[in-house]
């Protein structure tokens, strides 16, 4: 490759409506056509981080090699080049959530700065003592403790939306606990250990009916479901690039922009800023005004790289195919005596988390690794969950549209082992 040559989709997609031609689709993925531990590689943890395309690891190489310079500062054609490629992909993100605006996206970490960046920004100007804070009781930690420091701060209330046994949001609670004194609500879209797919629109225009702010946890729905934040009418969304196919230390947070302009920055620092003297400093308008510093220029142009890629092969047959292998290996692993499925919602993502007779998931999860099968083993973030569901951890396997039903048999066939080994 040299300066002139772009990378490019090394095939064409065309399938079947609903159908993947996956054998081509795992070409693109160095890491699954290597073996692991001298087996073929069986990735069933891309609710951890989802794999890399070849085409967006290139990318960001050549993003390096030929293009780099700081962005937004300087005159030089370098400079307003690469500043047009970090915006471009600002551009593929507003595009993917059908934000009205760029203005709207914020460059982030990742899922966990952004929500604690609304903590600290909104939040603190909105939450004050007595208020509510209304969280499900699905949240993820990242969704869970940056609102509890602020509870702390500010003297306010953590109340949780209940679920029930399958892992589903008792909607019949929600009026009750939108009380006047609810501020904000906290809503995963869907759940990282139970795969459960939430109404975030029906819950959404409820808490809006009592005037309450919802930011929707978008980490584990992006890389699932096509997201459309002015149809959700979220107020806040957020996700992180590694779980959608993207590099880590890349996120975003979508906020309305009445919203955003309201709240005042969070860090601060160079970029962000109109004007600094001794006495006053100004800043600048949306999105620079939450972007101090040098931003992860490479890892968004490879978060926009890895959309492409996505749209590429076309999010709606992504999900018909992932609920396909979610149907197939709901049924295998339901076979197996002794596996019980933690999270049985009837609207799922290709997320499943089971227990097996009384063997440690970290046991599990430690010998299918020896098979060459990698999965989730713990509370994957999500203490509260377990405590729900009355176990200690699962074990979690995860699927994406790079996996294959041979996949699923795979990891049947370890968990037999596993069974085997424990007697
Ligand atoms: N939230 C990530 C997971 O569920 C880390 O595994």
């Amino acid at each position: 490759m040299n300066a002139k040559s772009l990378p490019t989709a090394t095939h064409q997609m065309g399938h079947d409506v609903g159908g993947l031609d996956v054998a081509a689709i795992r070409q693109d993925f160095p890491l699954l056509t290597t073996p692991f531990h001298g087996k073929p590689m069986v990735y069933l943890d891309s609710a951890v981080s989802g794999q890399i395309p070849q085409i967006v690891i290139e990318r960001m190489d050549h993003y390096q090699r030929f293009e780099h310079t700081n962005v937004h500062r300087g005159v030089s054609t370098l400079s307003q080049e690469a500043t047009d490629r970090f915006e471009e992909a600002r551009e593929k993100v507003r595009g993917f959530l059908n934000a009205a605006s760029t203005k709207e996206i914020i460059w982030t970490r990742g899922t966990t700065e952004a929500i604690n960046l609304v903590a600290q920004t909104w939040g603190r100007t909105n939450i004050h003592p007595g208020d509510e804070i209304l969280l499900s009781a699905m949240e993820h930690h990242a969704n869970i403790v940056p609102w509890q420091m602020l509870a702390a701060e500010k003297g306010a209330t953590i109340r949780v939306l209940p679920m029930n046994d399958a892992g589903e949001l008792l909607l019949e609670d929600l009026d009750a606990l939108l009380t006047p004194r609810t501020k904000f609500l906290g809503l995963i879209q869907v759940s990282n250990v139970l795969g459960t797919i939430n109404p975030v629109k029906e819950i959404i225009a409820k808490a809006h009916a009592k005037g309450v702010c919802v930011l929707v946890d978008g980490a584990q729905s992006v890389p699932h479901l096509a997201v459309d934040v002015q149809d959700l009418d979220a107020d806040f969304f957020v996700f992180s690039g590694h779980k959608l196919s993207g590099p880590t230390g890349i996120g975003v947070l979508y906020g309305k922009k009445a919203l955003l302009e309201k709240m005042p920055p969070w860090q601060g620092g160079g970029s962000m800023i109109l004007a600094v003297s001794w006495e006053k400093t100004t800043y600048i308008g949306l999105p620079g005004k939450f972007e101090a510093g040098t931003p992860a220029i490479t890892q968004a142009i490879g978060l926009g790289a890895a959309i492409d890629y996505l749209q590429g092969i076309g999010l709606e047959r992504i999900a018909a195919y992932e609920q396909q292998l979610l149907t197939y290996a709901t049924a295998q692993l339901s076979k197996i005596e002794g596996l019980r499925i933690i999270g049985t919602a009837h609207e799922k993502a290709s997320v499943i988390s089971f227990v097996l007779d009384s063997i440690h998931p970290h046991d599990v999860g430690s010998i299918l690794d020896h098979e060459g099968i990698v999965v989730r083993a713990g509370h994957h973030c999500a203490q509260p969950v377990m405590q729900r569901m009355g176990v200690p951890a699962t074990t979690r396997a995860s699927f994406a549209y790079y996996n294959t039903k041979e996949d699923v048999d795979a990891l049947v066939a370890g968990i037999l082992k596993v069974k085997e080994i424990f007697g």
